[in-house]
């Protein structure tokens, strides 16, 4: 296994502040990643982290803080939409001081060709980020146009999405659509007729992610991934989160705003049978993201689109969350299609 790539973690300070001063007692990564915010964290004295990924590539550097913090560090391979049964089976319920998200792909997976997650390497169009059903393959050489398009055009937001959508199917009727250049090709193609002037970085990257998001389903996974960490929090336990896609932090934006009354009463999301409950549960102190500075920014080019959302706990709910609330429907049923 190579370990010649190397992830700069994204916002780490930003992570610090909110978590200074940091209190004894249970922290949940729920995307270890090369494990730089665990690694933060076990250096407080009186700190316990269980770290999640549903890559296994990166258990190799678990182990390596398994050596150093041996009983106070665990590691899982899974999906942290399972957080619930993580943390059960842990009699770990209401226990975690802080639970943290950072989201999206580290180097070592979008820097690994034979991940298939880049379009400036060819690779087999793979995409899977650990524990998944389906590949990228999968979706290119099997789904119908009109999904194809309604992908491109609700995930990736791109103008184009008919026409790639079209040549794609246009495309395999000859013969399967295999690797990642094949697929950056076909973009490319779409683009060119379009529009000379198109950017080739931002036709590609923004197709290849939406692609990555329904292979991963990565919206289902952070919606349930965030509703298990609001019930299991401990009062005053703090969650974060950093997203990558404009999506991702709506629905953090969505579900922190409904936990902490901000739309009491305006929003067509919220239940209208439960308008006498308590549903300030978060203390939000600011409802605009953190962003990146630009120093950062200048270092790591990552962090251009990383928004940084916190929230503090400050009571428990006995109501059920819908995923219906969140008026986001059409996305979570788009990253159903292949998976059911
Ligand atoms: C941006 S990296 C995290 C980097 C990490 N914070 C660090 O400092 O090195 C995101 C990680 O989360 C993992 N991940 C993404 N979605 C996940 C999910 N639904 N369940 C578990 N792990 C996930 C990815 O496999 C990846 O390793």
């Amino acid at each position: 296994m190579s370990l010649e790539f190397k992830h700069i973690p994204v916002m780490s300070e930003d992570i610090d502040k909110i978590l200074t001063p940091y209190k004894s007692g249970v922290y949940i990564d729920c995307t270890f990643g090369g494990g730089s915010i665990t690694r933060e964290i076990l250096s407080k004295k009186n700190t316990k982290v269980i770290s999640i990924d549903r890559d296994n590539f990166v258990e190799t550097f678990s182990k390596e803080i398994s050596k150093e913090y041996n009983n106070r560090f665990e590691f899982i391979i899974d999906r942290f939409s399972n957080l619930e049964n993580i943390l059960k089976e842990r009699n770990l319920q209401k226990v975690p001081v802080a639970i943290i998200f950072d989201l999206g792909l580290s180097s070592f997976q979008i820097d690994n060709p034979e991940r298939g997650f880049s379009y400036r390497q060819d690779g087999l169009l793979k995409m899977t980020m650990g524990k998944n059903n389906v590949t990228a393959f999968d979706i290119v050489n099997k789904l119908d146009l009109k999904d194809l398009r309604n992908i491109f055009n609700l995930f990736g937001e791109d103008k184009d999405s008919g026409l790639i959508a079209k040549l794609i199917v246009q495309k395999r009727q000859d013969k399967e659509i295999n690797s990642t250049k094949e697929l950056a090709e076909i973009i490319l193609r779409a683009k060119r007729y379009k529009n000379s002037k198109y950017n080739k970085v931002d036709s590609c990257a923004k197709i290849f992610q939406a692609i990555r998001m329904i292979v991963n389903q990565e919206l289902t996974e952070l919606y349930e991934g965030l509703i298990s960490a609001i019930n299991n929090l401990s009062i005053d336990g703090k969650i974060v989160v950093i997203t990558f896609h404009s999506l991702e932090d709506k629905i953090v934006k969505k579900v922190f705003d409904f936990f902490s009354n901000k739309k009491k009463g305006t929003s067509r999301y919220l239940p209208q049978n439960n308008e006498n409950e308590n549903f300030n549960i978060l203390e939000i102190k600011d409802r605009k993201p953190t962003i990146a500075s630009e120093k950062e920014i200048k270092n790591n080019n990552r962090a251009r689109s990383a928004k940084l959302r916190c929230a503090t706990k400050v009571q428990d709910h006995s109501f059920e969350f819908k995923r219906s609330y969140l008026n986001l429907e059409k996305y979570f049923q788009l990253e159903e299609v292949m998976h059911a």
